[in-house]
């Protein structure tokens, strides 16, 4: 899982590749490499850490070069080290090669590889020497063969300096090819490219493509050109940027009222049909699954609580578990939740479901994402782009989509004060969440209850808390406590309840951890240490942002990369 970046033109390849290595880095980032075409001559700089570290020779080799290939890497086979950081040459240096995806078969394919030198661990490296070894037959032949053998998914740019051309080779991982006037562009995603071109040819699944200078042709494996027009984006970025914020985190929690209030407008205005299109969708079905990963996971356990009340029979499956033996038909609709849109989990979900004869229904963020394009309806939410590996601003807004659908089921829908209440929460929290970081931030364990609604959120504050604060933490339905946990609650232990009512039932087991000594933080309208709204129904919101808030202060107060913890990526797109 990495992203691909790639220029052939006029412009300036080192500066193009640069930016567009800059903007794929939220696929991956324990290292980063370029390779370069002068003439036929390829020149390679690589190795561990961001493109900050080689930044300078990228811009100095392509300041001079005809094209370039770039490659910012999420370990998968083989640790992050300078010799498994791509692109990865063919012995003679004719070829060189970034790859994103798992090719499965990569050791069969090196065992057939007699007397080729592998520098890495990893499965990409097979790729390079195979088509060095067939290219005797002709570069295009050894690329298809290439293609017929490996197994996975991949997308791959692999550039030969003798031809000077560039080979796009994709099955599963997505790669978008972006036509200038005088350039071509190569990226995993076109937001890579897209301050540069709006006009995009999407590779798709079984096809290769040859950038012959700046001539783009799509072949299918059986060698038949395939024509079409390049689509053309619409793209309304904001900003790229912090804004003067440190963190994107932090702007990006910011920008939640605000996010809310446009998705809410939208909703009700230019997007209403599509709503009432995607409503027809789900009640046009005996059920509804939801699938989603990590933080859209936890929107999706929110919403098929708010379609259940509504007489929806919803049920969710985190997308990793999702398989055959799940009660999937033609009366089934898929509801797939992804801010990416490009999670390799929910695609093999969509993929199965698909087999199964269910209809495929999605809410995404990012535009144009390869899970929009496979589902039968989609609907954006519209949260603009989040740069920030944790997901803050796209969580509220998927689980406002959520509601918004289900309230709209109802009959019933309005925004009424959420916006301006989260603007106050955000404003009037602020010093008294840095307090409760500072508590907080040396303790090895938290644990965070909620009941009903709350449950979700309390997992989602968990998981932000492990991968912002590198904190173990345990979000649990408050009621399951008593049945093991409490074994783990002793003098001083931090135990934070969600609590929207005064009467609400978590009230008692908070009681059960005061008891035993917790320290216990209550994120409620009547804690004596936050000021929240008290208005039951937003709740979900305050605390989740509330719990994003507090996140955020502890990671930063930890001197953590809060908006790129180790090891993660924001797009994980291998199984
Ligand atoms: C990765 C990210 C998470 C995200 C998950 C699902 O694991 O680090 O923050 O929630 O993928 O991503 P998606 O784009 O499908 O919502």
């Amino acid at each position: 899982m990495c992203g691909i970046a790639g220029h052939y033109g006029s412009s300036d390849t080192g500066e193009v590749l640069l930016d567009m290595l800059k903007r794929l880095e939220y696929r991956g980032y324990d290292s980063t490499g370029a390779a370069f075409l002068s003439g036929s001559d390829i020149s390679t700089v690589k190795g561990t850490g961001d493109i900050e570290k080689i930044k300078e020779n990228v811009v100095f080799l392509g300041s001079v070069a005809d094209g370039g290939i770039g490659h910012t890497r999420w370990a998968t086979h083989g640790r992050a080290s300078d010799e498994n950081a791509h692109p990865h040459s063919s012995c003679e240096n004719r070829f060189s090669l970034v790859h994103n995806g798992i090719i499965e078969n990569h050791r069969k394919i090196k065992s057939e590889l007699g007397g080729h030198k592998f520098y890495s661990e990893t499965d990409s490296e097979v790729a390079v020497h195979y088509i060095e070894e067939k290219s005797t037959l002709g570069v295009e032949n050894a690329v298809v063969s290439f293609m017929e053998k490996a197994k996975g998914s991949y997308a791959v740019a692999l550039m030969d300096s003798k031809e000077e051309r560039v080979f796009l080779l994709k099955n599963g991982s997505p790669l978008a090819i972006g036509i200038g006037k005088k350039d071509v562009f190569i990226a995993s995603d076109p937001f890579a490219f897209h301050s540069y071109t709006d006009r995009v040819l999407f590779l798709r699944d079984g096809e290769y493509a040859v950038v012959d200078n700046c001539d783009v042709t799509i072949k299918n494996l059986d060698g038949a050109v395939q024509k079409r027009k390049p689509e053309v984006l619409e793209w309304k970025e904001r900003s790229f940027g912090k804004n003067g914020y440190r963190h994107y985190m932090q702007k990006e929690i910011r920008e939640i009222p605000g996010c809310i209030e446009r998705l809410e407008k939208l909703l009700e205005t230019v997007e209403s049909e599509k709503v009432d299109g995607f409503i027809d969708a789900l009640l046009g079905k005996d059920k509804v699954v939801l699938t989603a990963s990590g933080t859209s996971h936890h929107a999706s356990m929110l919403g098929s609580r708010f379609l259940r009340k509504v007489g929806v029979d919803a049920r969710v499956v985190v997308a990793s578990e999702f398989g055959e033996n799940f009660e999937i038909d033609e009366e089934t609709l898929l509801l797939a939740v992804s801010q990416s849109g490009e999670t390799k989990d929910v695609l093999d979900a969509i993929e199965t479901a698909r087999k199964m004869g269910a209809d495929i229904a999605s809410i995404t963020n990012t535009p144009h994402s390869t899970i929009q394009r496979r589902s039968d309806v989609n609907l954006g939410i519209h949260a603009g782009r989040e740069f920030c590996v944790a997901a803050t601003k796209t969580f509220t807004n998927q689980v406002y989509t959520l509601r918004k659908i289900s309230k709209r089921i109802r009959g019933r829908s309005s925004v009424g004060n959420l916006p301006s209440n989260l603007k106050n929460t955000i404003k009037k929290n602020g010093e008294a969440v840095k307090k409760v970081a500072e508590e907080l931030k040396n303790k090895e364990d938290i644990y965070i209850l909620g009941k009903g609604e709350m449950h979700p959120v309390a997992e989602e504050i968990s998981l932000k808390l492990k991968e912002i604060a590198y904190i173990h933490a345990e979000g649990m339905m408050g009621g399951e406590l008593k049945h093991g946990t409490l074994a783990l609650i002793e003098e001083g232990t931090p135990v934070i309840s969600l609590v929207p009512r005064r009467n609400s039932d978590i009230v008692s087991n908070l009681k059960e951890v005061k008891s035993r000594g917790a320290n216990s933080i209550e994120i409620s309208p009547f804690s004596d240490r936050f000021e929240l709204p008290d208005e039951d129904e937003d709740f979900i919101f305050f605390s989740a942002v509330l719990g994003f808030m507090l996140t955020y202060w502890i990671g930063r107060k930890k001197g953590l990369p809060v908006d790129r913890p180790r090891n993660l990526a924001k797009s994980v797109t291998v199984r």
